[in-house]
């Protein structure tokens, strides 16, 4: 629809309407096929309100969608069509390696895929808009919403934004099988004080904008239709409250014109934050801030009309908001079909399809992170092995966020193993719960009722089974509840159960290969110790037992690295590669000085780096080579290594661009991530990796905060992982 139609429309709406197109309402006001996926509000929504909404979240269906919204058009005075909105995280039904994973894939495209596969199976179930993509940077494992970041780097967590956005919308995201991208969540919500949920933010405004605003940042410059508010605060302000947040750095600096929309409940949460007395002086902050859609509270549709009549905010701002909600559904193309690609026979045979189900299995294939291997993988097809473990039959290995795919659909590792048919044993040795446990708030089936006794007899079954194999695989991890949102973990172990099975089965069996499924970076000191190999899993949706199986087997090489480093322990938490020098760096030939920057207990560094991953061959790298080592204003360098397959199977390397800083007005991380590279070697081959570094590579907010480059040498390093020590350097001039 043309922009003044656009115009017209807004001028013609009463502002009862007005004030109601700026409500979403959960889909259970509408159908009781919905998903609750927020603390429930009390309910005090009116029908009119509800008759007058202007979208819903959490339905899906495209029968049900179709008769919502042809009952809506129906209705409305202006027949506004509704837009559709849901969490489509990791897949709909096709359900694809969580976020964390997939940043492991070091591969942005195999986030495109996932997404353009989960925009065509949504869609067609009727959804329009996709919360999506979570850029929040995550240094905290405790956090439990890490498993839905691509981890703890500004530049990995950029490169996978832009490809999410493209993914979902393509060039234009009213074409069929495209979503609106909703980028979440504005902004520092990754950096929660203690990693416990919903929690105050403190970050200096330059580690802002130098650490977590970038992807939001490359989101927005991808083209994302909305951007959605954090429930933290920042400078104590929360961020659906927070002008400075909303209007002078999305609005004005990076020159978002989408929707803003809260997060659930998240304007009458302003009150809790003890910012107003009532959702009254809430509804006016967040208006205020710029928040345009009020998801799932009475705050806007109760309350506006109150503090316009007063005079108390001027009906322009909430023009403005009611404008950004139809241009929205207007770049949807909504307004000339209002029920897009929603498609009950293309329901039928879309869903989970061959061609999807491949390309989620080659993509969990990607994310698989190698962390030891003794050489006892890969696995040959004709020994007879020993899986032992929950994971060798538990399905719930889509991810937390997976609200609409089902474990019915998913490819447990036991199935994956006997479809590849390989000589193979099992025992599932204990439940992924520990008995008498459940997963707080997550319902009954999330539960374990297993007595001691029996418990104990599961894992004295198993030891059973670890006798009569050479080699035992041990799958253990986390449950996927265990991560999330509301799921911080002060413990950041396995479960109990699990480490009894692990030191049971180690008892007979030195040969343990542990397949590790998990939401976040664990502690797995203990389990390093007793294991031979460990593959990182992650939780790597609807295809992860085949893929699992033809990793082990080594039809392929794993090639992830980690996008967020494995702690020691929870005590160096948060803990990240790009830290600082400090007046004391640790100095690691001289630990008799005791007044360094240091633990009396534990080490500085994490169990595994950034960037850290195995293969089934090895690589070796030449020194740095620069194109030159002075870089003038405006000019770039090259900086080139080469790489060799010096190992015996075709495998991936990603090769890792770092620079560093080596003097600033302001203090410098040690390295940064500026650029990396996946390649794939046979044995023998070797290739030239090139990187280009240019000016805008070095900036950063300085003394004064300006953005900019400042002269003086830089250190160039390229390598296997941020540990690296290959490294060259030139003068910025
Ligand atoms: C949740 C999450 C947010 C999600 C929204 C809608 O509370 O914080 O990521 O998109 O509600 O389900």
């Amino acid at each position: 629809m043309e922009q003044q139609r656009i115009l017209d429309l807004l001028g013609e709406m009463s502002l009862d309407e007005k004030i109601n197109q700026l409500f979403q309402g959960c889909g259970s006001f509408y159908t009781e096929g919905s998903v609750a996926t927020g603390p429930a509000s009390e309910q005090g929504f009116s029908e009119k309100t509800i008759l007058e909404a202007g979208s819903v979240l959490s339905v899906a269906g495209a029968e049900t969608i179709r008769k919502i919204q042809k009952h809506h058009m129906e209705n409305h005075p202006h027949h506004i069509p509704l837009v559709f909105m849901a969490d489509i995280i990791n897949g709909y039904k096709t359900i694809f390696p969580i976020p964390l994973a997939q940043g492991a894939a070091f591969n942005p495209s195999v986030a495109y895929t996932g997404a353009e596969v989960a925009a065509k199976e949504a869609s067609t179930a009727g959804i329009h808009v996709t919360f999506s993509p979570m850029v929040d940077l995550v240094r905290d494992a405790r956090w439990g919403r890490v498993m839905e970041s691509t981890g703890e780097d500004p530049y990995l967590n950029s490169v996978y934004a832009k490809a999410l956005v493209e993914g979902y919308q393509g060039d234009d995201p009213k074409k069929p099988g495209k979503l609106g991208a909703c980028v979440k969540h504005f902004a520092g919500y990754g950096a929660p004080t203690g990693g416990r949920d919903y929690n105050n933010v403190e970050l200096s405004e330059r580690t802002l904008r130098d650490d977590y605003l970038p992807a939001y940042d490359a989101a927005v410059k991808a083209g994302a239709l909305l951007v959605m508010t954090s429930f933290n605060t920042l400078n104590r302000i929360p961020s659906t409250a927070n002008k400075w947040l909303m209007r002078d750095i999305l609005r004005e600096e990076m020159g978002f014109e989408g929707a803003v929309i809260s997060d659930w409940a998240a304007i009458e949460e302003i009150k809790n934050h003890g910012l107003c007395e009532d959702k009254k002086g809430a509804a006016k902050l967040a208006m205020e801030a710029g928040t345009d859609i009020d998801m799932m509270t009475t705050c806007y549709c109760n309350y506006l009309k109150e503090l316009i009549e007063s005079g108390e905010i001027s009906e322009r701002l909430l023009d403005e908001a009611v404008l950004k909600v139809l241009e929205l559904k207007n770049k949807l193309g909504l307004f000339e079909n209002p029920y897009k690609d929603a498609d009950e026979a293309a329901e039928k045979t879309i869903m989970l399809c061959a061609e999807h189900r491949e390309k989620a299995k080659e993509a969990a294939k990607e994310t698989f992170v190698l962390l030891e291997n003794s050489g006892i993988l890969p696995l040959k097809k004709e020994e007879k092995v020993a899986f032992i473990g929950p994971f060798t039959e538990e399905k719930s290995i889509i991810g937390a966020w997976s609200i609409f795919g089902e474990e019915k659909d998913v490819v447990s590792i036991k199935e994956g193993v006997d479809h590849y048919g390989a000589n193979a044993i099992f025992a599932k040795g204990c439940d992924s719960i520990d008995p008498g446990k459940e997963m707080i708030g997550m319902g009954p089936r999330y539960a374990c009722r297993r007595t001691k006794k029996e418990a104990d007899a599961m894992i004295e079954e198993a030891v059973e089974v670890a006798l009569k194999t050479d080699k035992v695989v041990l799958c253990i991890g986390e449950h996927m509840a265990q991560t999330g949102e509301a799921a911080s973990r002060g413990d950041i172990t396995i479960p109990k159960q699990q480490k009894k099975l692990l030191r049971a089965v180690a008892r007979v069996n030195k040969n343990i290969v542990v397949v590790l499924f998990n939401g976040r970076p664990l502690d797995i000191r203990k389990i390093k110790e007793l294991a031979k190999a460990i593959l990182v899993v992650w939780m790597p949706g609807s295809e992860g037992g085949n893929a699992i199986a033809e990793v082990l087997y080594g039809e392929t090489s794993p090639s992830g690295r980690l996008p967020m480093c494995f702690p020691y322990s929870v005590g160096q938490v948060p803990v990240f590669y790009s830290e600082f020098h400090t007046g004391r760096k640790l100095d690691y030939s001289n630990l008799d000085n005791k007044f360094q920057s240091r633990y009396l207990d534990i080490p500085n560094k994490p169990l595994y780096a950034f960037g850290y991953g195995l293969s089934y061959t090895q690589f070796a790298y030449s020194e740095v080579r620069l194109s030159n080592n002075l870089m003038e204003k405006g000019d770039e360098l090259t900086a080139s290594v080469t790489v060799r397959n010096t190992g015996k199977q075709k495998g991936a390397e990603v090769v890792q661009l770092y620079i560093k800083d080596d003097c600033g007005s302001v203090a410098r991380p040690v390295r940064e991530l500026k650029g990396f590279k996946k390649i794939w070697l046979e044995p023998g081959e070797d290739k030239e990796v090139s990187f280009k570094i240019t000016e805008e590579m070095l900036k950063f907010h300085d003394i004064n905060m300006d953005y900019k480059a400042e002269a003086g040498s830089f250190t160039v390093y390229i390598g296997c992982d941020s540990d690296t020590d290959n490294q060259a350097t030139f003068n910025f001039i």
